[in-house]
């Protein structure tokens, strides 16, 4: 990975500053030009909307704003309200995820969010008492764990036991009760296979399947239409730098043949991506304040872990690192180093999870020098453990 230049420079400049280094730098021009190059490119009926958990900080809610996206896709009433003060209005929202409270329910209805997505019946159950004691109804996508995934993604979102919506084959028997319920307007469906998803096909798999659904249910229900379609995230990123970008000019042109396929068009269909909207307008950069030989292999100790950027960990994927040179004089002759070498990068915290690079090839690196992760916009500060160790927060800053 390329450091950019204005990454770069700003390194250098916090770097001339006391204080040890340890930031997220924010730079959301690609994050823009991917929201209004995706508008140009879908096919029509195409809604993107952010999916804000891979990033809630402020500029990042902006830059969806501002680029045209269609809204934000929340799992929280927190979430909600960030929306909100970043110009969101309550109609740009649409609300996922399981275990949705009664308070953040009543506040999705009591504003008029677009659309509530229905995680199973109990949820519909509640979300229909807090409807009629408002005297409102509630447009509604029924949320379905279809019996596929994706085998090779990182994380996976349908398929097996999951804690996301109803399992397709009880679509028959929850599918009426959901319709019996008469302040909820039911809209449409939602099927997200997976996350992280680098191979056009598969995803295009997940619409067809979806589109299979929605047919069959208007065939069975007189009267019922499918005119939303949520297909969920799940556009990736090449974190391995293997020139496996995905594709969103094949993702358009197929799904395109599927809407004609199906005779779907005038219908809407809402994509709802957070990783590979975010991951590339982020950096994670923090500061080397050990290297240590532990029984051959190379430990690199850094300013901050997984308490500021634990997916690695998490899904045990290396990103892109580089290392930008500081040429501090060594403390002592015969500090340790790195040469080409491959080598373990962590943090300062007081457990062996706390990896933020496992086995990564390094030409050269040295106590004081920076390690810069990339595609770290995404799911970075925002699913690591910030209070662990009470270590302070990174900063974040917005390059302009
Ligand atoms: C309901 C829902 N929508 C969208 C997303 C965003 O997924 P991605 O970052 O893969 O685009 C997620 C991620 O977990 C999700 O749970």
């Amino acid at each position: 990975m390329n450091i950019p230049a204005n990454v770069e420079i700003t390194l250098r400049e916090l770097a001339a500053a006391d204080g040890t280094l340890n930031v997220y730098l924010y730079d959301t021009a690609p994050m823009r030009e991917k929201i209004a190059h995706l508008a140009d490119i879908m096919p029509a009926g195409v809604e993107v909307f952010y999916a804000m958990k891979a990033n809630p900080h402020a500029a990042f809610l902006a830059a969806a704003f501002e680029a045209g996206a269609k809204g934000i896709e929340i799992a929280s009433l927190g979430e909600a309200e960030k929306a909100v003060a970043a110009g969101f209005s309550p109609s740009q929202l649409i609300y996922t995820g399981p275990g949705k409270s009664e308070e953040e329910l009543r506040w999705g209805v009591a504003r008029g969010i677009r659309t509530i997505h229905i995680e199973s019946l109990t949820e519909a159950h509640r979300l229909h008492a807090i409807c009629t004691k408002m005297g409102k109804t509630q447009d509604v996508l029924l949320r379905i764990n279809a019996d596929f995934d994706i085998h090779e993604a990182q994380t996976t979102f349908s398929g097996g036991s999951k804690k996301f919506g109803v399992d397709e084959e009880k679509l028959g028997n929850i599918l009426p009760q959901i319709l019996a319920l008469d302040s909820l307007h039911f809209r449409g469906l939602h099927v997200y296979a997976a996350s992280g998803v680098l191979n056009v096909d598969d995803l295009l798999k997940n619409c067809e399947l979806v589109f299979g659904m929605a047919r069959t249910i208007e065939a069975t229900y007189p009267g019922v239409q499918c005119d939303t379609i949520d297909f969920g995230g799940g556009f990736g990123v090449d974190y391995l730098e293997e020139g496996h970008d995905f594709n969103p000019e094949a993702y358009a042109h197929g799904l395109s043949r599927l809407i004609e396929e199906y005779g779907f068009a005038g219908r809407t269909f809402f994509l709802e991506l957070g990783r590979y909207l975010a991951a590339d307008s982020g950096w994670f950069c923090t500061e080397i304040l050990d290297i240590k030989d532990s029984r051959g292999k190379k430990q690199v100790i850094c300013a901050g872990g997984i308490n500021h950027f634990r997916r690695p960990a998490a899904l045990a994927i290396n990103h892109p690192l580089s290392i930008l040179r500081m040429e501090v004089p060594p403390l002592f002759a015969g500090q340790e180093a790195v040469r080409r070498e491959a080598v373990y990068f962590g943090g300062p915290l007081c457990t062996g999870a706390d990896k933020l690079a496992n086995n990564e090839f390094v030409d050269a690196a040295d106590v004081g020098d920076i390690a810069v992760f990339g595609l770290a916009g995404a799911y970075g500060l925002s699913m690591s453990n910030v209070e662990f160790l009470s270590h302070e927060r990174p900063q974040e800053i917005v390059l302009v």
